[in-house]
């Protein structure tokens, strides 16, 4: 079969029936029907059309030389409102565009198993996540220059990428913002859309007023972007003048459209990656096997790439895939009947992931974003309002301020404990701050509420994905391990009693009643302990399951070119390749990595 060629193997998996397809998309270069595609060589084939994959999908083709075929199991992002409305981003979990995973029970949250909310969508998470920008720390990217050997990965050495993702632009309702962020730091010309929220709150000017007075604990940050984030600062956003700005938006928006070399099939779901040619001792794995969900039986599909497949399926998906080809833990992959061809133990292994926690308190004030959440006539309002300006409070995102702060230095832990975070700009832990109630309390109830989100963000556990059973459409099973380590619920604990001391500032006398629902409770160590098992969930941040480590390191999945550890043909590009979790949310990273691999897989094929 010459390469670059779809052609149908006859080999039927699952017989599931016609399954419907939509309507073409507007773009060009999107396809809803494998029967659509051009039959044409394809030298990259990216696998998931997320976060990284469209980014180096959209590099890739500025190369007018290299055609890719970007395979995406979800719909397209295109006309999806919940998705294009900021406000609206929780109303995308446990629909089409959700993967609806589930975790296994976790142990230290007394068994509960959590939703694991995954972007099924053109964009993947970046069309459905919360929008949040921050990058992390400059010592997050010290260490993974660190550990993998490749001074490219340090804070400094990224400098470029970061300006080549970010497009800092101006929130759409007016207002002096001057004070809200260092511009010196931010990206001007990027592709993606970076802003500060363009709507006030009215509790902006006590979280302003007490970082000036508990600046001991909580300083100003101007700019948690720096690489030095601890503080309280100004949250910034992937929107563009009120819509989310996403990977699809972004990468794929209307002015790469017209690439003829830019490809991207819808509906398809990626089931393997397949053994073609041998490269002397290494085995290439340069095929795809995939089912379409346009074809009138669900049957695996092949296609080969001339240069290099690109797998960005994440954190989740990019294991599962390696596993059910063969690439993994040999012992595990015989006990669920995978024949292994190539030994590579981490696979899935040493998943990390942010714990989160909601905090709510009553407050004196009828002037919350509670009002939208409770009332459909007021959401409804403000929803032509968006539909006729892109302003008002559904163009936003529902948080303003993030605090990130450390445990003391005195912290017995600390005395037992090695530091997890990465350096000491470095935060243990954030605080969201929003203006309003967690869905779960302010649930119908007309009442006015603040939330305080506590995450760890240098969490110490480590969790894993594996197989159920050799059924690529099983979902695996997924731990991560949430709070199992002595540090983690630690910092869980430090970060409430912070969220405490933050309110009881004078900044918000008269303005906290008290403590909503089972926070009120929580009253010694012990029960805080209680309060956070029962009540932690996940960030929706997982990354390290196909780490980068040393070239020729015995442990890790990646090389620090991103290439898999003996096989030739096949990168990884996704979150899934950190080593550590970063100390803030995942995506910007992701962007970071996926603009820098660009330029590694220009650079192997001779074209940067
Ligand atoms: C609900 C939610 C809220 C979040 N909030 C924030 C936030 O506010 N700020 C922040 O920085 N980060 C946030 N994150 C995390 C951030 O979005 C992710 O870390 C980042 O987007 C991961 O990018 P990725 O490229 O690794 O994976 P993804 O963007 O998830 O891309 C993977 C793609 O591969 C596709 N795929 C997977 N398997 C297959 C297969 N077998 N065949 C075909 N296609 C496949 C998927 O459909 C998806 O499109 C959030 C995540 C979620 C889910
Ligand atoms: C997720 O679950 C919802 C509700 O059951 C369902 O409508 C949706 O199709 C599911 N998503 C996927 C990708 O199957
Ligand atoms: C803004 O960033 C620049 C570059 O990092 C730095 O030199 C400057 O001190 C920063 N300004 C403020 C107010 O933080
Ligand atoms: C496989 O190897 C043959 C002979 O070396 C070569 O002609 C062909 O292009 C290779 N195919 C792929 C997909 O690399
Ligand atoms: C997990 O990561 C650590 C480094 O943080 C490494 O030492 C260890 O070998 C990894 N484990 C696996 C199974 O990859
Ligand atoms: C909030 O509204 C209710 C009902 O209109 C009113 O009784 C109450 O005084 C208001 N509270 C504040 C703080 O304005
Ligand atoms: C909420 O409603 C009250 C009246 O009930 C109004 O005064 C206030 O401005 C509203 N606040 C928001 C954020 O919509
Ligand atoms: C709901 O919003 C509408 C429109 O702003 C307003 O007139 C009405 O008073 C609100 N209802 C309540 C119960 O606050
Ligand atoms: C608080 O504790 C009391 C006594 O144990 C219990 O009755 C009550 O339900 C608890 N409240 C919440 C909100 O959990």
């Amino acid at each position: 079969m010459p390469p670059g060629v779809l052609k149908p193997d006859y080999f039927v998996i699952q017989v599931l029936g016609i399954i419907a397809f939509g309507v073409a998309s507007s773009f060009g270069t999107v396809y809803d029907r494998f029967e659509d595609v051009p039959l044409v060589k394809y030298d990259f084939i990216v696998v998931g059309g997320g976060t990284a994959g469209n980014v180096i999908a959209n590099r890739l083709t500025e190369n007018p030389s290299f055609n890719v075929l970007v395979l995406e199991s979800g719909p397209s992002n295109e006309g999806v409102l919940n998705s294009i409305v900021p406000f609206f981003v929780t109303e995308l979990e446990g629909t089409d565009y959700d993967w609806n995973y589930t975790t296994s029970p976790q142990a230290a949250l007394n068994g509960r198993k959590l939703a694991y909310t995954r972007g099924h969508i053109l964009g993947g998470s970046s069309s459905i996540n919360g929008m949040a920008y921050t990058r992390g720390s400059s010592s997050d990217f010290d260490r993974f220059a660190t550990v993998t050997g490749d001074s490219g990965w340090s804070w400094d050495n990224l400098q470029p990428y970061i300006h080549k993702n970010e497009r800092w632009t101006v929130p759409t309702d007016n207002h002096n913002t001057a004070e809200q962020f260092n511009r010196s730091v931010h990206g001007l010309y990027g592709v993606n859309s970076v802003s500060l929220n363009g709507y006030p709150q009215p509790t902006d000017h006590r979280v302003i007023q007490a970082t000036l007075e508990l600046h001991n604990e909580f300083p100003f940050n101007k700019d948690m972007n720096s690489g030095d984030p601890l503080g309280v600062g100004w949250l910034q956003s992937t929107i563009d003048h009120g819509r989310r700005s996403s990977s699809a938006t972004s990468y794929l928006g209307p002015e790469y459209d017209a690439r003829s070399n830019l490809h991207v099939l819808l509906h398809v779901r990626v089931t393997r990656v397949l053994q073609t040619n041998s490269t002397g001792s290494m085995p290439a794995f340069r095929t795809v096997e995939f089912i379409s969900e346009s074809t009138s039986k669900r049957r695996a599909l092949q296609v080969t790439a001339s240069k290099e497949i690109i797998l960005s399926a994440g954190a989740i998906g990019t294991p599962h895939i390696l596993l059910h080809s063969g690439i993994g833990d040999r012992k595990q992959l015989r006990a669920v009947g995978i024949k292994s061809l190539v030994h590579l133990p981490s696979v899935g292994k040493n998943l990390s992931d942010h714990p989160a926690l909601n905090n709510a308190w009553f407050v004196n004030s009828n002037d919350t974003l509670d009002n939208i959440t409770n009332n459909a006539t007021l959401k409804a309002e403000l929803l032509q309002q968006w539909k006729d300006h892109k302003t008002g409070p559904l163009g936003q995102y529902i948080a303003s301020h993030i605090a990130w702060s450390r445990i003391s230095e005195q912290s017995s832990i600390l005395s037992t404990f090695p530091d997890p975070s990465a350096g000491s700009n470095s935060p243990h832990f954030e605080i969201i701050i929003l203006n309003t109630g967690p869905s779960s309390v302010s649930d119908k109830t007309p009442m006015h509420f603040i939330t305080l989100v506590t995450i760890v963000v240098t969490p110490a556990a480590r969790g894993a994905i594996h197989l159920r059973t050799n059924n690529p459409f099983d979902p695996p099973v997924i731990n991560p391990a949430l709070l199992t380590s002595q540090f983690d619920i630690f910092a869980m604990r430090e970060a409430v009693k912070a969220g405490r001391r933050f309110l009881s500032a004078r900044a918000w006398k008269d303005y906290i009643i008290g403590p909503a629902g089972a926070l009120a409770n929580a009253t010694t160590d012990e029960l805080l302990d209680q309060y956070i098992r029962d009540g932690a969930f996940s960030a929706y941040h997982p990354v390290g399951t196909a780490s980068m480590s040393v070239k020729g390191a015995d442990y890790g999945v990646v090389d620090p070119d991103l290439l898999v550890k003996g096989v030739s043909g096949l990168r990884i590009v996704d979150a899934s390749i950190l080593p550590f979790i970063t100390c803030g949310h995942t995506q910007a990273p992701t962007y970071i990595i996926a603009e820098r691999a660009a330029d590694l897989i220009k650079d192997a094929w001779g074209c940067l």
